[in-house]
């Protein structure tokens, strides 16, 4: 009976947790076609500016965007530096430019409820130019980078 119970439990544990993942509501093509509502519109992080040069060889130039929550949260600190935390719904991207200005990849950042609390909630993902996406979730090296910024 209680070996019956046990598996029983892990069987609900694993249909659970793609409803769990389902209450995140985000699947990357959801994410991506939020993402391009960013680029479309050309919403920029606060202080930044398009084609500005990026800080790493993979990204010569970059555009930084965001969605009304996190410019909100933006513009209500101050700057970027004076925003000590972005509320849930948050997202981020940048398109990474090669030195020709041809797109190489999108990164994004979007804030969730309960996601990854070791990396503030953050979801990170990385897409190809049309919205493949090449990294989604906790990603180790965004988030090994990243604890650093
Ligand atoms: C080598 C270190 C490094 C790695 C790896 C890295 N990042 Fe970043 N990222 C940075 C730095 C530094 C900045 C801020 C300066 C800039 O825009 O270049 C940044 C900026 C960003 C931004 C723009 C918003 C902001 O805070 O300026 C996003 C979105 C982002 N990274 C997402 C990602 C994702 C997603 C990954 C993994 C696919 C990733 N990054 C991997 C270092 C890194």
């Amino acid at each position: 009976m209680m070996k019956a119970l046990t598996r029983l439990g892990a069987a609900a544990a694993l249909l659970l947790a793609p409803s769990a993942l389902a209450q995140t509501a985000v699947t990357p093509s959801a994410l991506w076609s939020r993402v391009q509502k960013i680029m479309h519109q050309h919403t920029l992080l606060p202080g930044s500016r398009r084609y500005q040069p990026g800080s790493r060889t993979a990204d010569y130039y970059t555009i930084d965007g965001v969605n009304s929550a996190a410019l909100n949260a933006v513009r209500k600190a101050g700057s970027v530096e004076k925003t000590v935390r972005y509320p849930t719904g948050s997202i981020l991207i940048k398109e990474n430019f090669a030195k020709n200005k041809k797109l190489i990849n999108v990164t994004v950042m979007i804030k969730l409820d309960k996601f990854d609390k070791s990396d503030r909630n953050w979801l990170m993902a990385n897409y190809s130019p049309n919205g493949v996406p090449l990294a989604f979730g906790k990603v180790k090296p965004c988030i090994q980078c990243h604890e650093v910024v």
